[in-house]
């Protein structure tokens, strides 16, 4: 395993949940950690939370242009991981096809743009780490959209690790993990949620942000490992 230190790390949505848990994991391994969301008061409460020098800059990964322009203010890096994206959860037959559209535009094509943006400041030792889900090989009802989307990125994975080699390309797929994806519901009907998925799953509980974040630092240390998807899912997909 090749070691992180002053290693420059772009975190794509290294403001919340899992993202900011995995950048708070790469500057424990002691890398340079650059953060990235739309939220200025998102990046500037994280960069509290996760002390050290990260550095923290606003991009809507959705467009093209502007991640362009963050790319090159960020300069020669070594690894990207992107955490940041938004789905949509109803069922098929309910969901207006914009709205599939619209998460399509973030969580596949945000990733996608990302990357294309990211490869002229990259190495040839350099890794890149995407991001999908566990419904994408195990969708409840209601999760056509995200099946679709976490498949399409699984297979996106594939094809880059084969264009882009010698940089390792893989994606990180969780389940259900504790973080403010949820903070539009209650906080008693989180739990409810929480409680429920928990008594089924095989490990008994939800994973914490950091329970998947450092999944990312290992595929970043790990120089073995190209065109993978790491399902970390408490056994989500047995059940
Ligand atoms: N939590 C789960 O149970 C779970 C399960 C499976 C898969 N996942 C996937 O894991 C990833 C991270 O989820 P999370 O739970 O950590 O969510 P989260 O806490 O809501 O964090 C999402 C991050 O992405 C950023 N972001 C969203 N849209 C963006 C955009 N257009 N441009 C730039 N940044 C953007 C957000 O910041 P701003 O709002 O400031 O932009 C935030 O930093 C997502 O792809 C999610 O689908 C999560």
């Amino acid at each position: 395993m090749s070691s992180l230190k002053g290693k420059r790390v772009v975190v794509l949505g290294g403001t919340s949940g899992i993202g900011l848990a995995a950048a708070k994991a790469f500057l424990d391994e002691s890398a340079q950690v650059i953060i990235a969301s739309r939220s200025a008061s998102k990046l500037s409460d994280a960069k509290v939370k996760i002390g050290g020098n990260a550095e923290g800059y606003e991009i809507d990964f959705r467009s093209e242009e502007k991640v362009a322009d963050f790319f090159k203010k960020v300069g020669k890096f070594d690894h990207l991981v992107v955490t940041a994206g938004e789905g949509a959860m109803g069922h098929f037959s309910e969901l207006p096809v914009a709205t599939v559209r619209e998460a399509f535009d973030s969580k596949f094509w945000g990733q996608y743009i990302s990357v294309r943006a990211a490869l002229p400041y990259l190495n040839n030792e350099s890794s890149i780490t995407l991001t999908s889900g566990v419904y994408g090989v195990r969708p409840p009802q209601g999760a056509t959209t995200l099946a679709s989307i976490n498949s399409a990125i699984d297979g996106l994975v594939r094809g880059l690790s084969v264009d882009l080699a010698p940089i390792r390309v893989n994606v990180v797929s969780p389940g259900i993990v504790d973080t403010p994806l949820y903070g539009g519901m209650s906080e008693d009907q989180r739990q409810v949620m929480y409680h429920g998925i928990a008594k089924q799953l095989p490990v008994g509980r939800v994973a914490q942000p950091k329970d998947i974040a450092e999944t990312y630092v290992y595929l970043a240390k790990n120089g073995f490992t190209t065109g993978t998807s790491v399902l970390i899912d408490g056994g989500a997909h047995l059940i």
